[in-house]
């Protein structure tokens, strides 16, 4: 069930002992496009049944009745499963174990909680049937007036979600140093609903075998899945096999199991027969996460030559009115500039929505627009140019902790990307740039940034008799390219070509590799293997430097360097042994070893560790029209080490896009007399085709971190979504002259 890749590249670009750096394509890649790749939902195992969710088309009430005989009478028709008919739970699903458990609706009631909330589940022979027998439910409801949007009622201060900061920061005295300001800029700026809409819904097929557990499901953290099933059901861990071989698309959707996924396994336990069960588009518009709307407003003060006196950043959030999720927007003004005295807060305001989770980026996305559009701001009123103002008020510490950074290239992002896009040339006034169409032209800049954060994460790595080598780690491959990148890392750590190295992942029967989300997963999972190698070399030099038949007899484990399946003395590489003669001497069919992955405490609390960039845009409007078009975009980041600079690129690439959907296009529409949504499919919630897409130049930046981790990655999942927002944003102001404080901007906001 694991997925094996063996890697091979043109032998042309074969260099001993430098996977790492190499812009190798995705293996599994070429799984996908020939339709090889198996998702979850291909997945058939005998005598499987089909499960369809039926959902509450109201967002609050209760559930009265529903028509169950009729489903049933059905052809095809083997169950209905409702709150009065399910498996027994051995924990309640709305209890909170842990800060990364989210409550679930798992039809423990009647109550419904938010529009799309699953009411009953259908299983049938067919997925017609089971659809059908879904629509005979007929469900009669008890309807409430449904709380909708951020003035929905009272505000609380939430409690910290994971592993985040408090609701609110102080450093410094804010007020004071507003009151002191010669120029304050006092702006609020909303944020709409934005889900997910991963490619690949949220599905699972669930096998029972007695007390064991089979489900192929999509996930960025099959342990956490694991333990959370495991609560649920009151199994142990180990008794629960994940396999997820591959993601289309994750997002933040698939950190935690949803719902949904849980309800799969409900119900194969139920009809005791294995059970597929994958959501409709629509479906998940509410169960599986979002990210919430925000209201944020920025007070920026500065003194005359243009220096930050102080920043207060304050958020209100939606949350549901049953779970604490709360996006983290303030979280954005802790990092980036170097003002004196800096305040951030948060409050949520219950609504009748899916609870909010995760989102790309979450907190740093929806808080950098609004920071960097007040900079934007902020810099216009004191009469300088955006980018000379974000240097003159660059941070050399971090400001809200006044820990040095353990490295920050941000300088170089802004020089390179600046020079790249020509931006010596903005008039510092809006509306002065014609293109010779007549639409206007206009320039913004945004800068990007990302907290470098590590989980926990173990890999196993093995030599065997025939001297090559297998890595394993149960790490999550969404798309971005982790197989390719985390097997680059594992060739180099095992001194091994790649076409010598098997890697194998996606199962949760390997060793756990944490979870791949707050861009962390390369550098944990890579700091994991890295050291499971290196225990594994340790051991084939100790075997050869003390046996006196070797020729690196006497060199000592300090004393050789493993490169392409053999050892050689350091200080004489005409002395070399390959990795099988070494084991055959001994007399082993294989040396294996582990190794973990995490961040270091005590780097941690000596520096502030995060990935830097600066995004450059241009924009063109239509002055009769309002069409805005976003027409060049290049930014360049400095993130750490670069593993596969191919993907890193295509990583950018993908964040700058969805930059940009933040300022123009993406929006979730609540109906305020419903509590629905209005547009949950892919034609009317809109994210950019490739005609809005302009041409984008990436460019990374060098930077060595010797303290981040062992290898000096930072990671580039989300960093590319923040500053990109803030840039094309900034681009629509200076085309012409309209600031739009609400996104996405609109026609209707410009003309
Ligand atoms: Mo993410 S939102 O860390 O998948």
């Amino acid at each position: 069930m694991t997925l094996e890749i063996s890697l091979t590249r043109d032998p042309a670009h074969l260099r001993h002992g430098s996977n790492v750096g190499q812009s190798l394509t995705r293996t599994d890649g070429i799984l996908k496009v020939t339709g090889k790749a198996r998702y979850a939902a291909d997945n058939h195992p005998p005598g499987m049944l089909y499960a369809v969710i039926a959902t509450s088309c109201i967002a609050r009430g209760r559930v009265t009745s529903l028509d169950v005989a009729a489903a049933k009478r059905h052809p095809g028709v083997v169950d209905v499963m409702t709150p009065s008919h399910k498996p027994e739970l051995a924990e309640d699903p709305d209890a909170k174990g842990n800060p990364f458990a989210f409550r679930m609706e798992l039809l423990q009631s009647d109550e419904v909680r938010y529009a799309n909330q699953a009411i009953a589940v259908v299983i049938a022979e067919t997925l017609e049937a089971a659809t059908e027998g879904a629509a005979l439910l007929s469900p009669r409801y008890q309807v409430e007036i449904a709380r909708v949007g951020l003035d929905a009622g009272e505000a609380y201060a939430p409690p910290v979600v994971g592993i985040g900061n408090p609701a609110e920061v102080v450093v410094g005295d804010v007020e004071a140093g507003l009151a002191a300001a010669t120029k304050l800029t006092d702006a609020t700026y909303e944020t709409p609903a934005q889900y997910h809409n991963a490619m690949e819904p949220h599905a699972i097929v669930a096998v029972w075998d007695g007390d064991r557990l089979f489900i192929d499901t999509p996930s960025q953290g099959m342990a956490f899945a694991q333990m959370r099933v495991a609560g649920l059901f009151g199994i142990p861990p180990g008794n629960i096999h994940v396999n997820s071989p591959f993601l289309g698309g994750g997002f933040g959707s698939k950190g935690l199991i949803s719902g949904p996924q849980v309800l799969g396994i409900m119900a194969a336990k139920l009809v005791a027969r294995p059970v597929k069960l994958v959501l409709r588009r629509s479906q998940m518009y509410g169960p599986v996460g979002h990210r919430p709307p925000t209201r944020q407003r920025l007070r920026i003060g500065t003194d005359d030559a243009g220096m930050l006196t102080a920043i207060d950043h304050h958020a209100r959030i939606v949350t549901s009115s049953f779970d604490d999720f709360y996006e983290p927007a303030a979280d954005a003004s802790h990092t980036l500039y170097a003002a004196p005295a800096i305040h951030t807060a948060h409050e949520a305001v219950r609504v009748d929505t899916g609870t909010p989770l995760f989102m790309r980026a979450p907190g740093e996305a929806t808080g950098s627009i609004a920071l960097e559009s007040a900079i934007d701001e902020a810099a216009f009123a004191c009469g300088l140019d955006p980018l000379e103002f974000r240097l003159k008020n660059y941070a050399e510490v971090e400001p809200t902790t006044g820990k040095p950074f353990s490295s920050k290239a941000l300088r170089q992002c802004y020089a390179k990307a600046a020079e790249r896009f020509g931006w010596a040339r903005r008039p510092l006034r809006p509306k002065q740039m014609r293109d010779e169409n007549g639409f206007l032209v206009g320039w913004g800049v945004g800068t990007a940034t990302f907290p470098a954060i590590m989980f926990q994460g173990n890999a196993r790595a093995v030599i065997r008799a025939d001297g090559k080598g297998v890595m394993e780690t149960g790490a999550h491959d969404m798309g971005q390219g982790a197989w390719t990148a985390l097997a680059q890392i594992s060739a180099d750590s095992l001194g091994l070509d790649l076409d010598q190295l098997t890697f194998r992942s996606g199962s949760s029967d390997l060793p756990d590799a944490g979870i791949a989300g707050g861009s962390g997963h390369t550098a944990t999972v890579g700091a994991a293997i890295h050291n499971a190698g290196a225990a594994v070399i340790a051991k084939l030099a100790e075997l050869a430097t003390s046996d006196e038949r070797s020729p690196l007899f006497g060199a000592g484990n300090a004393g050789v360097i493993a490169r392409g399946g053999r050892l050689y003395r350091r200080d004489d590489e005409a002395r070399s042994e390959g990795y099988a003669e070494i084991l055959a001497r001994a007399g082993l069919a294989e040396v294996d070893g582990t190794g973990s992955g995490a961040a270091d405490p005590a780097a941690q609390s000596q520096y502030a560790m995060h990935a830097h960039g600066a995004v450059f845009a241009e924009v063109k409007v239509d002055p009769e029209l309002g069409q805005i078009r976003a027409t060049r975009m290049v930014g360049a980041f400095a993130a750490g080490r670069i593993i596969n600079p191919l993907l890193v690129q295509s990583q950018l690439y993908g964040g700058m896009i969805w930059g940009l959907s933040f300022a123009l296009h993406e929006e979730a529409v609540m109906d305020h007399r419903s509590g629905r949504i209005l547009n949950a499919n892919l034609a009317e919630y809109h994210v950019p085709v490739n005609a809005d897409v302009p041409p984008m130049d990436v460019i990374t930046v060098d930077e060595h971190d010797p303290h981040v981790n062992a290898l000096g990655i930072k990671g580039v999942g989300e960093i590319g979504i923040t500053g990109s927002a803030g840039a094309v944003a900034n681009a629509v102001w200076h085309a012409t002259g309209i600031r739009v404080r609400r996104f996405p901007i609109r026609i209707e906001d410009v003309v």
